[in-house]
């Protein structure tokens, strides 16, 4: 038994050092050691990963960034995820990392997660494919943002979840919403409806997927690692089951409704079946679980702000309400005036942090006010640390949606909640949609209370201490739809 468990932990052992070994192997440049920032290497191999990547409150830096930030500056170098690295905290570097892609730094999300969202993922390629892929996401997301269609889904689905909390008195707030979130995505990519099982059993094999992510990679049969490449096997094999039933239907005349997301992938030759997979598979990773976080971050704070700000939230959606007759759909209009509710959605990016950091590596010796970025280094711009940066914003843990009121240009500059550059999120503005129209429905419908001891944590993504369970009551004049 000793030796079984000895062989186990050696396994493992060599299998993250295999992994690591190569980049950490490299020096640091002699010539450019002046210019290094501050810092700590850490324990040979492993480093700091662990303490860098240990979990905390999502709407604080936590200790790790606290102690290292007073003790060496807000960049400093460390050892994280097997190899020299730059770590910021300095909004400027963030910025200058994210507009030079491709020039000076690369994309460089670890090797594990090759395995699991595969080659030809968005997160991976870079230059001409990663722009040919994008493109194919941007016109896609582009279309379907200003589309009637995907409009009136998103406000089926709202009114449809606050329908089913009719009788209730408590909700599981945080996995509803994913069901929400995935549902209207699963509906625009796929044309699969939220009442299929087949939308039941994708959510699945997303949330076994998503787990995948946050584990050791550990390639033995029962690990979150090794569930989370068997799931994606799954859906891609579902996918792939999926184009093949459409090309087999469209041989005897063409699929009725307007086109999907496969459709419009489908028709196109210059991208191979593993391609296309991977596109699908990225907007629905991409779109789902972080438009979910956003809303219930937004009834996080909001259940904890004074109760003027949801009133003065309630008094926009009122008067929306006040101009349509009952029952009838929200549009682009009414989505343009939901502004104080945009500024309510920016303040959860901002106190919230759904996207913690990002992974990149210089590509080239960079330098950047004092400091020298040797070639080969992974960097890591921490979004988080800007967004609660005290010199960027007053009193910066509190939630005060009135900041964005006074000068929102001005704001938008300090932040960059969906990244920057060649590589900006392409869905940002349906994330602001979907919650602006739930929103929207629920401030008129229901109360939310929570749990006195809830809290967003970051694992780095963010999951919530008793997953936003929130008790609910409904509003007395609950009829506007
Ligand atoms: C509140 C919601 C969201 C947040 C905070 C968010 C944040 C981000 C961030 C920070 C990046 C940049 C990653 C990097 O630079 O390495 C990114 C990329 C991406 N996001 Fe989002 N996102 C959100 C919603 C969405 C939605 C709704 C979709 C799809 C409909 C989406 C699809 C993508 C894709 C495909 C990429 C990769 C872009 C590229 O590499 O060119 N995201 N997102």
């Amino acid at each position: 038994m000793v030796v079984l468990v000895l062989l186990s932990l050696g396994f493992v052992l060599a299998y993250i050092l295999a992994r690591y070994m190569p980049i950490s192997k490299r020096k640091e440049p002699k010539d450019h050691y002046y210019s290094l920032p501050g810092g700590s290497m850490g324990w040979p191999f492993i480093g700091e990963t662990a303490a860098f990547f240990k979990p905390h409150r999502s709407d604080s830096i936590g200790r790790f960034l606290q102690q290292h930030c007073s003790r060496y500056g807000k960049v400093f170098k460390s050892h994280i995820c097997g190899g020299p690295a730059i770590v910021s905290c300095d909004h400027e570097l963030n910025a200058f990392v994210l507009q030079n892609e491709e020039k000076l730094f690369q994309a460089a999300y670890p090797k594990v997660m090759h395995d699991i969202l595969g080659t030809y993922s968005l997160f991976f390629v870079s230059g001409d494919l990663h722009k040919k892929l994008r493109n194919v996401i941007t016109s896609f997301i582009a279309l379907n943002r200003s589309n009637p269609d995907f409009l009136l889904c998103i406000d089926q689905l709202s009114i449809s979840l606050l329908d089913s909390w009719r009788g209730r008195t408590q909700v599981r707030f945080h996995d509803e919403i994913k069901v929400f979130t995935l549902g209207i995505m699963v509906k625009q990519l796929l044309s699969i409806g939220p009442e299929e099982p087949t939308a039941r059993e994708v959510l699945q094999d997303f949330v076994t997927y998503m787990r995948g992510f946050v584990s050791l990679p550990i390639p033995i049969p029962g690990t979150a690692y090794s569930k989370a490449v068997k799931a994606r096997k799954r859906l891609s094999k579902r996918v792939a089951e999926m184009m093949e039933g459409r090309e087999k239907r469209e041989e005897g005349g063409r699929r009725e409704g307007s086109a999907d997301f496969l459709d419009v992938i489908m028709s196109r030759e210059d991208l191979n079946h593993e391609m296309k997979v991977s596109l699908v598979l990225d907007i629905l990773l991409g779109g789902y679980e972080t438009s979910a976080t956003l809303l219930s971050l937004i009834l996080y704070f909001l259940a904890r702000a004074p109760p003027t700000l949801l009133h003065k939230l309630k008094e926009e959606h009122e008067a929306i309400r006040a101009k349509k007759g009952a029952g009838e759909p929200l549009n682009m209009e009414d989505y343009q005036e939901m502004e104080f509710t945009r500024n309510v959605i920016h303040e959860a990016l901002r106190c919230g942090n759904i996207v913690k950091l990002v992974h990149r590596k210089a590509i080239r010796d960079v330098k950047f006010k004092e400091y020298v970025i040797p070639s080969g280094w992974l960097v890591f711009p921490v979004f988080t640390a800007a967004n609660l940066d005290q010199s960027l914003h007053d009193n910066p843990c509190e939630f005060n949606p009135m900041r964005w009121t006074v000068s929102e240009k001005g704001m938008g500059k300090k932040l960059t909640p969906f990244g920057g550059g060649s590589r900006l999120c392409p869905g940002a503005e349906i994330a602001k949609l979907e919650n602006c129209f739930f929103i929207h429905h629920l401030v008129l419908s229901y109360r939310w209370r929570i749990k006195e001891d809830e809290m967003p944590i970051a694992h780095p993504f963010v999951e919530f201490k008793r997953g936003m369970l929130i008790e609910i009551e409904p509003m007395e004049d609950n009829n506007h739809h």
